[in-house]
């Protein structure tokens, strides 16, 4: 099997409740236009997980140009509604994203396999319960999806909350376990997407690729536009460019390539 050669839009943070309708017919254009040949969804689709929140969001993946593999964030729990929260956390989830927040979801592609895992918990030992959290079952399991694709194949893992932080996003937390999992994932893993804080960068941790992107669509912003990322896979190499909105579309504000041997990643 060769490497992968591969278009990977990463969006997250859509909120919907919270969306801003331009940007959200915009970005469908603009995904078919680059030709994105796999979606993936880094979470929080929902502001509050309302009903209607969660009809609008089912309809934005259902007019996405190609295949999408879609992970929960913690705004898709039922916020303070904690009798919901307790009881039927992923109700809404499931009726209308139709996926198993509790399994890992897969999706393959000609030299590519893309993982799923939700790291939204419905309660923690933090005070913050919106910081999440990934386990060693989880691990496991994903490692276990990784280890029997091709050996060649890129592996990416799409997950809500950051495994990487910035100086600027250094207030915030990364995701519980983060260092376990990464020590772990070292050398048989490549790509790891996620989003939570709203906040676009890339960069390099125990020598895997790590992704955030910005919020898509959502008025949520936090000191920076609405973005998205295109990943460009090319035989070894990486190119991750954040698309921004700039009033009335998206355009490149940073690109950063990636090359790796084997399954470790340096900057170009
Ligand atoms: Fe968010
Ligand atoms: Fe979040």
């Amino acid at each position: 099997m060769k490497p992968a050669n591969a278009r990977i839009a990463q969006i997250s943070d859509l909120h919907f409740g919270h969306n801003v309708q331009a940007v959200v017919d915009t970005l469908l254009v603009e995904l078919r236009d680059v030709a994105a040949t796999t979606i993936a969804v880094c979470g929080d689709l929902t502001q509050t997980a309302g009903e209607a929140e969660f009809r609008a969001a089912r309809a934005f993946l259902d007019e996405l140009p190609a295949p999408a593999l879609v992970v929960p964030g913690n705004h898709d729990l039922p916020g303070l509604r904690l009798w919901s929260r307790f009881t039927r956390p992923w109700r809404r989830w499931r009726q209308h994203i139709g996926t198993d927040p509790h399994g890992t979801a897969t999706h393959t592609a000609d030299g590519l396999i893309v993982v799923g895992v939700n790291t939204a918990r419905q309660w923690g030992s933090r005070a913050d319960w919106s910081r999440g959290r990934i386990n060693a079952g989880q691990v496991s399991a994903i490692l276990e999806a990784f280890d029997k694709a091709p050996e060649d194949d890129l592996r990416v893992l799409v997950a809500h909350h950051p495994f990487l932080l910035t100086r600027s996003a250094g207030n915030r937390g990364l995701v519980g376990r983060s260092d376990v999992a990464l020590r772990q994932l070292h050398g048989r893993a490549d790509l790891l997407l996620g989003g939570h804080l709203h906040m676009a960068y890339s960069g390099v941790a125990d020598g895997l690729v790590v992704a955030q992107c910005g919020t898509a669509v959502s008025d949520r912003l936090k000191g920076e536009p609405n973005s998205y990322n295109l990943i460009e896979a090319d035989g070894d190499q990486l190119t991750i460019s954040t698309r921004r909105w700039t009033g009335d579309r998206f355009d490149t504000h940073q690109r950063t390539v990636y090359a790796r041997d084997g399954h470790t990643w340096s900057t170009v």
